[in-house]
């Protein structure tokens, strides 16, 4: 029977809540399929780097190295500057690692109410392929004179060729396993250098891919069409912040970002990808014991889909469909409930058992 060997990284706040859930769950759909996750959890985050000064070692990427995958829970404490956090343990795992792909898709799920009239269960169905090593996530500039009249802050974005290209390939061809329309969101009547050669990347990688059709939209405009007419949209193609962007808007008009999953992918398996839902820490939340934890167990989905276990990823998929479709069926707050974390757990698992 094959093992899988996953890094669990609860973090933060409400990380913390969710991943146990989202572990259980795992654990539970493992009894009936034929195969084994081996669960190792590393305690790094913002309480460490208050005790010891480090949000993870400096050896932590070689430590997570020979893993299948790694999941994540949240990172962001009120008590420490999200600068600092992020470029401690998120973001250099997402860029060392080359996690190129951020794959987030968004449904509205049966027995969900929108919050935009007019919509049902599965008539918003989108994914978006966020880019996710570069662009304006890269850590490159200064600042200089501090606190000075003149004080100057540079922050550049880098776009290359490879980066873009690789990413904008992928977004195709999941377009082609899907229902066949690519949106391209940029902002290239303003960033002339970086989102034009976006631009004409898309148009070149469009040449192989004729059965797609390919659309255009301008980051404002794309964030107003979210909110307008959310159904017309297929997969979505993004740089590292307006991906950043759109996903919670997508998140938030599919419901909530409680509900929300999320890969950060290395398709050639060069490395571990990393799995963590949409959302973050929660600050506002944490402690409450009323975070919802379905985003997390759909991301644990999206991880089992990795690992090479569809049936066990369709489960799980299938549990959580048939929770939300259920009219007396526990709900967190954000989905307008008052059920807890726990309780929402425990009755997914009943969705899960046969
Ligand atoms: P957030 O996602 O933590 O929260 C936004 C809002 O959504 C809050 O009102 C929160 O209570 C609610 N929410 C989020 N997840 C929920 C869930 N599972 N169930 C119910 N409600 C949920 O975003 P924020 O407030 O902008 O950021 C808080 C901290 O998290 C910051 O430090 C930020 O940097 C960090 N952050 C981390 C990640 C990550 O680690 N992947 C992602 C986003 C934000
Ligand atoms: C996300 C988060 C992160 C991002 C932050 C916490 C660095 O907002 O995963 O969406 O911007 O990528
Ligand atoms: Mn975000």
């Amino acid at each position: 029977m094959v093992t899988h060997e996953i890094a669990v990284v609860p973090g933060d706040g409400i990380g913390n809540e969710v991943t146990e859930s989202a572990m259980t769950v795992l654990k539970a759909i493992t009894e009936s399929n034929n195969f084994d996750i081996e669960l190792d959890t590393f305690d790094w985050g913002s309480q460490r780097y208050l005790n010891e000064g480090e949000m993870m070692p400096e050896d932590g990427l070689d430590q997570l190295e020979d893993f299948d995958s790694v999941f994540l829970g949240a990172v962001g404490h009120p008590d420490v500057p999200d600068h600092i956090t992020l470029s401690g343990l998120l973001l250099p795992i997402r860029k060392g690692f080359d996690q190129y792909i951020c794959k987030r898709p968004n449904v509205l799920f049966d027995g969900i109410e929108s919050p935009l009239r007019g919509y049902t269960g599965n008539e918003i169905d989108l994914v978006v392929y966020r880019e996710n090593t570069e662009g304006e996530y890269a850590d490159v500039g200064g600042r200089e004179h501090r606190n000075q009249d003149h004080e100057v802050a540079i922050q550049s974005a880098t776009f290359t060729r490879r980066g873009t290209e690789r990413i904008v390939r992928r977004a195709f061809e999941a377009a082609v396993d899907r229902d066949g329309h690519l949106t391209s969101v940029t902002k290239s009547n303003v960033q002339t250098y970086s989102m034009v050669l976006w631009d004409d990347i898309v148009e070149e990688v469009s040449e192989e891919f004729p059965e797609v059709t390919v659309e255009r939209l301008l980051v404002d405009r794309a964030a107003m069409d979210l909110v307008q007419r959310p159904d017309k949209f297929d997969v979505l193609v993004a740089s590292n912040l307006f991906g950043d962007i759109v996903t919670d808007v997508a998140a938030a008009v599919t419901g909530s970002l409680g509900l929300a999953p999320s890969g950060n992918i290395n398709p050639e398996g060069t490395h571990p990808s990393m799995f963590e839902p949409v959302h973050g820490s929660a600050p506002d939340i944490v402690g409450e014991g009323t975070a919802n934890p379905l985003a997390s167990i759909l991301t644990g989905a999206m991880m089992l889909d990795h690992l090479g276990e569809p049936d066990a990823a369709t489960e799980v998929r299938r549990a959580v469909d048939e929770q939300l479709a259920a009219s007396d069926g526990p709900r967190t707050p954000d989905l307008g409930g008052t059920a807890t974390t726990d309780i929402v757990t425990e009755d997914l698992l009943d969705w899960i058992r046969p």
